[in-house]
């Protein structure tokens, strides 16, 4: 399989190791992997101006980093959402990004999902699987696995061996 693995955070940090976990297990298991750091790009929001359902053919009006994360979502056939909680969601990198699949409506030839969470405490990831849970049924997408790391959990040894075990089973 081709998996896109979406880095929502602007840093390299928790979710930067948690995403290579991720990418090394795969690769273990012969998958190709490519790395997107969402979280450092410039994406706007979408501007609902219908453009790309229209004239834009599927394309977007806007013209940003988003360019760079289109091809991974019409060509991979996983999505890896991974993204650090900021107050009780998603980065808003990551959300501008998940939305503006909007243009195709869904990644492409996707048919499996998961979710990597990192977060200061075990509290706030309610909000974030829910949008993740809610979106994949909408998009037709398997979910594989949702793995969360909060607090001494980020960059554990035991954390990470679970996320490359998970992406090691595809
Ligand atoms: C703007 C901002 C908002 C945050 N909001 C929360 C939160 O609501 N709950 C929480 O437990 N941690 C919160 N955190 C902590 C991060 O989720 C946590 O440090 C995470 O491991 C960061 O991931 P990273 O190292 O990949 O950037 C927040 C951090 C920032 C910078």
């Amino acid at each position: 399989m081709k998996i896109a693995v979406l880095n929502g955070s602007p840093r390299k940090a928790n979710t930067a190791a948690m995403a290579e976990a991720f990418a090394e297990g795969a690769k273990e298991a012969g998958h190709q992997v490519e790395i997107i750091h969402v979280g450092k790009m410039k994406i706007g929001g979408c501007l609902a101006c219908e453009y790309c359902h229209g004239k834009g053919a599927g394309k977007c009006i806007q013209h940003d980093d988003m360019d760079k994360v289109m091809p991974a979502y019409q060509d991979c056939d996983m999505v890896v959402y991974a993204s650090p909680i900021y107050y009780f969601g998603m980065t808003a990198q990551m959300c501008a990004a998940i939305q503006r699949v909007y243009c195709i409506g869904k990644p492409a030839k996707a048919k499996k999902a998961a979710l990597l969470l990192s977060a200061a405490s075990p509290t706030p990831f309610t909000g974030a699987i829910a949008t993740y849970k809610d979106m994949t049924g909408y998009m037709g997408l398997e979910d594989v696995g949702v793995i969360t790391a909060a607090g001494d959990e980020n960059g554990s040894e035991a954390k990470l061996a679970e996320i490359r075990s998970l992406a090691r089973s595809l």
